[in-house]
């Protein structure tokens, strides 16, 4: 079974790099340091302890010889409603078909489910055409901290 806590701090930066890398061409307008401070406040261990208690919480890890390459965190605070927050695979880990598998993951640890919900920012190509290619269809948009986010779901049901 996976334990969190020894690996929160690699957790925390795969997320880091996964969005955002210094020398890579990032997948957000935000700089390298706002990456790193955002994604620190997401694995801050008192708020993941705090999540990880939660009934209906979901967080899945993709790993390669132990080392973690992909992260899904998923919530149902309104089943049959489902929450996809968070997908992260590796830069060098990309397009071999680990999202893909954790984005099956999330949906089967949810049985029953209706639909899977998600917010990626606009300009997000390759994580807006890698949704669509997995059937979400876009449900509106919205501006977070000044960038353009889409709302899609994929219907489950
Ligand atoms: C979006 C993201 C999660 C996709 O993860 P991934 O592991 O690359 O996804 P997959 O490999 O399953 O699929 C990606 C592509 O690889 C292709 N692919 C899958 N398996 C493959 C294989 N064995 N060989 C070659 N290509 C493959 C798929 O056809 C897919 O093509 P498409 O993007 O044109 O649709 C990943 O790019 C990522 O972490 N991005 C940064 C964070 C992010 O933007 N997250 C989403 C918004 S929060």
């Amino acid at each position: 079974m996976f334990s969190y806590g020894p690996r929160r701090r690699q957790i925390s930066s795969r997320s880091a790099r996964s969005w955002s890398r210094p020398g890579t061409t990032p997948t957000t307008p935000f700089g390298h340091e706002r990456v790193a401070e955002i994604t620190g406040q997401w694995h801050a261990p008192e708020l993941l302890a705090k999540q990880l208690q939660t009934p209906g919480v979901s967080f899945l890890v993709a790993a390669h010889q132990s080392k973690l390459v992909g992260h899904a965190f998923a919530n149902s605070p309104q089943p049959p409603i489902v929450m996809l927050l968070r997908l992260y695979v590796l830069p060098r880990w990309q397009h071999r078909g680990v999202g893909s598998r954790l984005l099956d993951a999330a949906i089967r640890a949810y049985p029953g489910s209706t639909a899977l919900r998600l917010s990626v920012e606009a300009d997000n190509i390759k994580g807006v055409s890698f949704y669509r290619r997995h059937g979400f269809q876009l449900r509106g948009e919205q501006a977070e901290e000044g960038l353009k986010v889409l709302r899609m779901e994929k219907m489950l049901a």
